[in-house]
């Protein structure tokens, strides 16, 4: 029996999944040329002066490309030094990363940077909006490093904005949205500069019952047309939206699943707060709610 954390109403649609039919495994698109992140025996140390702590002990993980992965596991057991790692923000002590084929090991604080705008779209709990900036302009940053012109970063960040469901609010300020409407320009800015590997730390953690279950929808869009997501959330209802549930204990990896669960009936936002005898409308299904 899978353990559910209460309190949370998601829990709702995987009780109706858990019933649901279909084939168990999600699937992974390969390119062809090779994984998207490898880590080799990577060992990362934190050398405090008075001793040394072990984040992560030897680990050995391969993820593919389009794969939606979730990583779990009790606080302190290395989910946030795997993420600054995969996400270029610090690197292994030991071991090695290579992103889309590339040793992360040996790059300079400058490569990493650049590596991390052109192949890394962030996705934090807090969302890290610049207040007093429009969504748009939020979303044009990451190009605007990148140096694409402003006519076209403006495009696409319209572009990306309509495609996360805030064609209407582009001039909206971060205040002026509601957390999940923050979170979805947080998703639109990541994928800015169409990175192959979206990263996102306990992106619903801040967010209401309802907004989370939007923003897990989005993922699964997103994973759905080609984007690989490593998610980290510490509620089972949350990580059973991808494909493979990746659990840590104590700096190295505990188990590693496909999710029984996925490629199962997909239940719309409505159906969820829906008893089971209670119709839904089913125009609500796959929309977002400005
Ligand atoms: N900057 C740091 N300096 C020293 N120890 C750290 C640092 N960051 C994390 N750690 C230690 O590494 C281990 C894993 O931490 P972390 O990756 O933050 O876990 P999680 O994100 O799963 O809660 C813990 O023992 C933690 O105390
Ligand atoms: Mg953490």
């Amino acid at each position: 029996m899978k353990k559910w954390i209460p309190g949370k109403g998601i829990f709702a649609i995987y009780q109706k999944r858990k019933t649901g039919r279909g084939p168990a495994a999600a699937s992974v698109q390969h390119s062809g040329s090779g994984p998207l992140i490898s880590l080799e025996n990577l060992v990362k140390i934190y050398d405090t002066g008075a001793i040394k702590v072990m984040g992560l002990k030897k680990i050995n993980l391969t993820i593919e490309r389009g794969e939606f992965v979730a990583i779990m596991g009790h606080s302190g057991s290395g989910k946030s030094t795997l993420m600054n790692i995969l996400g270029c923000l610090d690197r292994p002590t030991l071991g090695h990363y290579y992103l889309d084929g590339v040793d992360t090991a040996q790059m300079t604080p400058d490569e990493l940077s650049d590596i991390r705008n052109r192949k890394i779209g962030f996705v934090f709990q807090s969302f890290n909006l610049i207040s007093r900036t429009s969504a748009l302009k939020n979303v044009e940053l990451p190009m605007t490093y990148a140096r694409v012109p402003k006519a076209k970063r403006m495009a696409r960040a319209a572009m990306l904005l309509n495609r996360v469901g805030l064609g209407a609010r582009k001039e909206h300020m971060p205040n002026e949205l509601s957390g999940g409407q923050r979170q979805r320009v947080a998703i639109a800015r990541a994928l800015a500069n169409e990175p192959p590997l979206i990263l996102a730390d306990e992106p619903t953690g801040n967010l209401d019952t309802a907004s989370s279950i939007e923003i897990m929808e989005l993922f699964t869009k997103l994973h759905e047309e080609g984007a690989t997501v490593v998610l980290v959330t510490h509620e089972e209802d949350i990580a059973a939206f991808a494909g493979r549930i990746i659990r840590f204990s104590d700096g190295q990896i505990q188990s590693d699943e496909l999710n029984p669960g996925k490629g199962q009936e997909i239940v719309s936002p409505g159906q969820a707060f829906a008893s089971p005898s209670s119709p839904v409308p089913a125009a609500k299904g796959g929309t977002y709610a400005d």
